[in-house]
């Protein structure tokens, strides 16, 4: 239709890349897109910090021990943060409360827009990149590694480089399972089969257990502690 909505359609995320580093000017421009992502209230409630030395991946990948994180010539951890909202109640002399499920979900939000923003910018210049969630749970440790004061918290990484592999783009759900038309229509099981057929299609030999499968054991375990102990310690719950 155009490059941009191409650009989107191709998109995958990319687990293993090269040695090949990337370019200083690219990686700045890359992050000033992702910062060019809509916010509340422009509050911009997001953090990013940059990893690129061997010791401080090596520290994220024993914790986290996914292979790209070793493997990507950078990392960006998007870090919630409102910790500077607490310098403007400095500045104005007020009570600063960021307790809460709200004030979450507008860091939250804003850093997920942030770095769908990035991901996309890098993919635009021939890069390749995946999020990485499962930092969370690791989260005091990674809050340790990484210095976060009060009022912030780990929320993902992005591991970029350039692509050692790439994965065929992975088929979404029907249109027709997520996309309503003016009021919600509550889905059966006969979607949830159909998708997981889509998807053992589309993993074949790779499959270990099913695209339901995978939700069940998500949905079916207790929270992972750390995600909330984080914030409860960085005075965020
Ligand atoms: C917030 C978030 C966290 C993710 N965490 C991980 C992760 O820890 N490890 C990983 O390999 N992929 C992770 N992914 C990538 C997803 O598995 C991937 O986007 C999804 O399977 C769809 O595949 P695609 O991106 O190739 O289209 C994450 C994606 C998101 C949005």
């Amino acid at each position: 239709m155009n490059e941009t909505i191409d650009l989107m359609l191709s998109h995958s995320s990319v687990r293993r890349f090269t040695e090949e580093p990337i370019e200083a000017e690219h990686l700045e421009a890359i992050i000033t897109a992702g910062r060019a992502a809509s916010s509340w209230k422009n509050f911009q409630s997001y953090s990013i910090i940059v990893v690129q030395s061997e010791g401080k991946k090596q520290a994220l990948y024993d914790l986290v021990p996914q292979p790209a994180i070793l493997q990507a010539q950078a990392i960006l951890l998007f870090v919630g943060d409102h910790n500077r909202a607490s310098k403007a109640a400095q500045l104005h002399e007020k009570d600063f409360e960021a307790k809460g499920t709200e004030n979450l979900l507008i860091s939250s939000v804003d850093a997920a827009l942030a770095g769908q923003n990035t991901l996309l910018a890098a993919e635009s210049l021939g890069y390749g990149g995946v999020f990485i969630g499962m930092i969370r749970h690791k989260a005091l440790a990674i809050a340790e590694l990484f210095n976060l004061p009060d009022y912030t918290y780990p929320i993902f990484c992005i591991a970029l480089g350039h692509p050692a592999e790439q994965n065929p783009v992975k088929p979404r759900l029907a249109s027709k399972a997520i996309v309503f038309q003016e009021e919600y229509v509550e889905q059966g099981v006969e979607v949830i089969q159909a998708y997981d057929q889509v998807q053992t299609d589309y993993a074949g030999a790779r499959q270990t257990e099913t695209w339901s499968e995978r939700m069940v054991t998500q949905f079916g375990q207790a929270e992972q502690p750390e995600t909330k102990a984080v914030l409860e310690k960085n005075k965020l719950l």
